[in-house]
């Protein structure tokens, strides 16, 4: 155990925090406001559980010795020292001060530990037939192997203790593996989570080895298809990009940089001659990501999957991009395409698709304008505002008005019109943002513009008291919210039913990058203490709102069940249409 965890495991976050932050329980979690930026709601959150703490405002998170760290403006050490010293911790001998810093040294050491379990993987690759024709099956031969360093992680205890063997011999221990989270201790023995899956070691923008993806590969492998090494103070996800170390000097020359999805789509374009590719490391691309890519480069080509998800993560970029000086490109594959299988199946001339690559803000736009005119009115508005939101804060103005030229087209509004309502737009919308947060890069979580305020309201209540979610009645209120609040929250009755109570922080952790984000966002926004009555008002007016369409659904299913001469099936369908017409009555004269 290092030096750090001692202290942890000894002390409690909240007596700490609270010594700064007067915090009130709120679930499962204390809330207050937070003391890094000026806010007079209470964004910044600690969950006693986790040991962690996270402000919905700034995005400010750490554990209890960076707190004391960021608080009293000092180094992590010294904020150790002054735990220790405060709360009468006694060190064992083993750990003291001086060994504990973290240097250079003992960063250099985790480079030197992932460096060394990354060539030995990559030997075991060479040795292991299957694992290579698999990477030949898709293309890729021995020069990617060595260009990428590939490798396979052998798997049992043969395979460990090999690496041991082998760790041995450069003087890395067990325990160096252990605390690099390549090794885990079982019961009786050790073992790795990379066991059995092909390797992409991931390096640093520096070159350092510092994490690595594992994919599965054999068939029947039914294990999820990646694991990546957990996050730690030298592998940040939101901030290395995987192959930048060798795609830097490509990328500087031809002034150009290729984004993908997907260590395997980044493998198959450097295969096909575009060196100046990289890829986000299963998680969404961050300002971070972009501000570093932007000091090596002005033009980027997005190049995700063709699926939904992919698409939802261009628009999501469109949202940050205006924050760096780059000039994204979106390049469309064809449906059920993602640039690995699209480049090696010769479907299709990339040049070309790089030719007709659209600016990510006309891409935005005319993803908004499918379909617009055919829209309720107020889905217009409200797709409308989406727009302009964005475009707001392109800094370019001729950039700018391009861009409302072609949105009064496809949104078929007058030009002035769209123009004077841009105008209004720094002070009036995403207020949210702006009133919380002075520096609006502090935000780069998604907006769903057409999700109503309604909806986020009740959402939100749940998600600072998951107590609510509880009940037949309430939990089929679901059906009537819109994704992807109803995904989160079909995941959370899942996880409900699976563990009993849950609180907000273990929600959270169970969530995608993605969700995590939205969900951060929306409780930025909405961070009102709703009690059940008043819960339960919200959802009358859900249900208000919905009616329409839920009488509707109530027809059909009941045509259906009377074609069918199922009288069980039509009774039953009957008893809950009455129980929400008793409900929705009883809200409608409150
Ligand atoms: N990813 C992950 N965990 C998963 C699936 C994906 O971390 N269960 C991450 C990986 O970093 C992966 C990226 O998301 O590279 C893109 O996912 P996907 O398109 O599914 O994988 P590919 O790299 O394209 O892999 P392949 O083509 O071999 O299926
Ligand atoms: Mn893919």
């Amino acid at each position: 155990m290092n030096l750090f965890s001692f202290i942890k495991e000894r002390i409690s976050i909240l007596d700490v925090v609270n010594e700064y932050v007067t915090l009130k329980r709120a679930g499962g979690y204390h809330k207050g406001t937070c003391p890094f930026h000026h806010e007079k709601t209470a964004s910044f959150t600690v969950s006693p559980d986790k040991q962690i703490f996270y402000c919905f405002g700034c995005h400010i998170s750490g554990d209890v010795i960076s707190f004391i760290a960021k608080i009293e403006n000092c180094s992590q050490k010294d904020a150790a020292h002054l735990l220790t010293e405060k709360y009468s911790i006694e060190l064992p001998s083993t750990l003291s001060f001086e060994s504990s810093e973290i240097s250079t040294e003992q960063k250099n050491h985790y480079f030197a530990i992932c460096k060394a379990v990354a060539l030995w993987c990559h030997e075991q690759l060479l040795k292991n037939p299957p694992a290579q024709s698999y990477f030949q099956r898709r293309g890729f031969g021995s020069e990617h192997f060595n260009y990428f360093t590939l490798g396979y992680f052998p798997s049992g205890n043969a395979g460990i203790s090999d690496l041991l063997y082998a760790m041995k011999r450069q003087s890395i221990l067990p325990r160096d593996l252990v605390e690099a989270q390549i090794l885990a201790e079982g019961r009786t023995t050790l073992y790795s989570p990379f066991e059995e899956r092909l390797i992409f070691p991931i390096k640093d923008a520096l070159g350092r080895y510092c994490g690595f993806g594992g994919r599965t590969f054999k068939e029947h492998d039914t294990r999820p298809k990646y694991y990546n090494s957990r996050e730690n103070e030298y592998f940040i996800k939101g901030s290395l990009l995987f192959n930048l170390d060798k795609a830097k000097k490509s990328i500087q020359e031809t002034n150009t940089i290729f984004l993908v999805e997907g260590y395997t789509d980044c493998m198959a374009m450097t295969q096909q001659g575009f060196f100046n590719t990289v890829a986000t490391l299963g998680t969404a691309c961050t300002v971070e990501h972009l501000k570093q890519l932007a000091r090596y480069a002005e033009h980027i080509f997005v190049v995700y999957d063709s699926d939904n998800a992919g698409k939802m993560a261009v628009l999501r970029l469109t949202e940050l991009c205006w924050q760096v000086n780059l000039e994204l490109k979106v390049i469309m594959l064809p449906a059920g395409e993602d640039p690995a299988s699209f480049l090696l199946s010769n479907k299709g001339d990339f040049r070309t698709l790089i030719a007709s690559a659209e600016d990510i803000f006309h891409y935005f736009l005319n993803t908004l304008g499918n379909n617009f005119t055919s829209k309720p009115l107020g889905q217009k508005l409200q797709t409308t505002r989406a727009f302009l939101n964005v475009i707001a804060h392109i800094p370019d103005p001729l950039k700018k008005d391009i861009l409302l030229q072609k949105a009064a087209k496809t949104f078929d509004i007058p030009f002035q019109s769209l123009k004077q309502e841009l105008a209004g737009i720094p002070e009036k919308i995403s207020t949210a943002e702006q009133k919380h947060h002075p520096d609006p890069k502090a935000v780069a979580a998604p907006t769903e513009e057409t999700i109503s305020l309604l909806e986020k309201r009740i959402f939100c209540a749940i998600m600072n008291n998951m107590g609510l979610f509880s009940g037949e009645g309430r939990c089929r209120l679901i059906r009537y919210i819109q994704p992807p609040l109803q995904d989160i929250l079909a995941q959370l009755k899942e996880l409900k039913e699976k563990s009993g109570n849950i609180t907000f922080g273990s929600f959270f952790d169970t969530l995608n990058e993605r969700d995590r984000q939205y969900v951060s966002k929306l409780l930025l926004e909405e961070d009102e203490i709703v009690d059940p009555t008043a819960f339960d008002k919200l959802l009358g007016q859900l249900q208000k709102k919905q009616w329409k369409s839920i009488v509707q659904t109530i027809k059909t299913q009941l045509t259906r069940a009377q074609q069918e001469g199922d009288a069980d099936k039509e009774a039953l369908i009957l008893r809950d249409f009455m129980e929400l017409q008793s409900k929705f009555t009883a809200s409608h004269h409150d």
